[in-house]
């Protein structure tokens, strides 16, 4: 683990570093003020002053309330890939999603611009697929980085009459996180002063080396606006797909992720979740984060409504407390009584943390995260 010296540890906790050897020497640690000593150590002794540390506070408390039982190889069966389209603003995402829906998002939104994450359900050669759109803004950095962790593939947007530009290089950088593989769909090829090849060199810069140019990342030029190759790039989807072997357990209360959420005048607090194990069905009773209720109303991404749905469905549901935070975890619990039980431990222990921070020191300029 990593070290850090008696004197920079003594500053910290604000007490000199002789009264920190005074306390080694308690311990039986003889030290010196340039002697390391490691975080179980530097724990004890700030302990003895009373004062709590820890390695990094910003590091969430893993939330140990919740016992997700984990299946059983034989329970699992094959499910529809999630598919997230990255990339950076007006590159074409939307566009690129209406071509793939032929239907006209785009038209609809505030000055054409993606604030939340869209999803949709589509159906290529008889295999469910399901979408989600992300803001290219600069603004929406957390939104791509929920789209990222929930997605099974990346579908990585760039203009080819515009190249690599920041938003391009953060969703590379989402992906390569979560660990997911990488589409590029080189859009906008219609246009006059589009230039695949240059798209292709920047990608190459940042680690992203497609297949013609000897790496294993899949790129397909389209025009979103004519339709261009538009049913090869569906085709590389269900090509990374099928390689990624994709499975989830129907057969099991239902585990998602909040994509979006927010006040409905009518309908109360509404969030668009996307269940990825299990089946989620009406009546469920759910635990949000710090909310939970009762599942009342599924809509499918048609605005259908639904009695339950499957792993790699988004729905969006109503029934509970407050409005819950996107990037939420959903979890469904034997009873309204056991939702609302664990959903006011975790406010209480949030409570208690902020009252605790104040007192607490933190060493992470000193130890860096492991
Ligand atoms: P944000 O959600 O704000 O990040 O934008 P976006 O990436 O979703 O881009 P959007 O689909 O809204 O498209 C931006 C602009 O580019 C629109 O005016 C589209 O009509 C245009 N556009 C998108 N695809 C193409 C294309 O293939 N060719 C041409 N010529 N224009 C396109
Ligand atoms: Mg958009």
């Amino acid at each position: 683990g990593e070290k850090v010296a008696v004197k920079d540890f003594a500053e910290k906790i604000k007490k000199s570093s002789n009264e920190v050897i005074g306390k080694l020497i308690k311990l039986g640690v003889m030290a010196t003020i340039n002697q390391e000593i490691d975080f179980e150590t530097a724990e004890v002794i700030a302990k003895e002053f009373e004062i709590e540390i820890e390695k990094n506070v910003s590091k969430v408390e893993e939330k140990q309330d919740l016992f997700i039982e984990p299946d059983d190889e034989k329970d699992l069966l094959p499910r529809p890939p999630v598919v997230t389209v990255m990339g950076h603003v007006d590159h074409g995402k939307t566009s690129l999603l209406d071509a793939i829906r032929k239907t006209h998002v785009t038209e609809k939104e505030a000055g054409g611009i993606t604030q939340h994450i869209g999803a949709s359900e589509v159906m290529v050669e008889g295999n469910k697929v399901v979408f989600l759109d992300t803001p290219g803004h600069e603004a929406f950095t957390t939104m791509r980085a929920r789209g990222a962790k929930v997605t099974d593939i990346a579908i990585l947007v760039v203009a080819a009459d515009d190249g690599v530009m920041p938003q391009t290089i953060e969703a590379i950088n989402h992906a390569k996180a979560a660990k997911v593989p990488i589409i590029v769909a080189i859009n906008k090829i219609d246009k006059p002063g589009a230039n695949p090849d240059r798209v292709k060199q920047e990608l190459a810069d940042r680690g992203v080396v497609i297949e013609e140019w000897g790496g294993d990342v899949i790129s397909v030029p389209v025009s979103a606006l004519q339709g261009t190759n538009i049913d090869t790039l569906l085709e590389m989807i269900l090509l990374v797909a099928e390689i990624e072997e994709l499975k989830a357990n129907p057969n099991r209360s239902a585990v998602g992720t909040v994509i979006e959420a927010e006040l409905d005048k009518g309908k109360g607090p509404v969030a668009t979740v996307l269940v990825q194990n299990g089946t989620l069905k009406v009546g469920d009773s759910v635990v949000i984060g710090t909310t939970f209720g009762r599942i009342r109303a599924m809509l499918s991404d048609k605005g259908k409504k639904v009695k339950q749905a499957k792993p790699s469905t988004a729905v969006e549901i109503t029934g509970f407390s407050e409005v819950p935070e996107a990037g939420d975890q959903m979890v469904v619990v034997a009873d309204d009584k056991t939702a609302r039980e664990i959903a006011e431990n975790r406010k209480d222990k949030i409570k208690e943390d902020q009252m605790k921070k104040s007192q607490r020191v933190s060493l992470d300029a000193l130890y860096s995260q492991v």
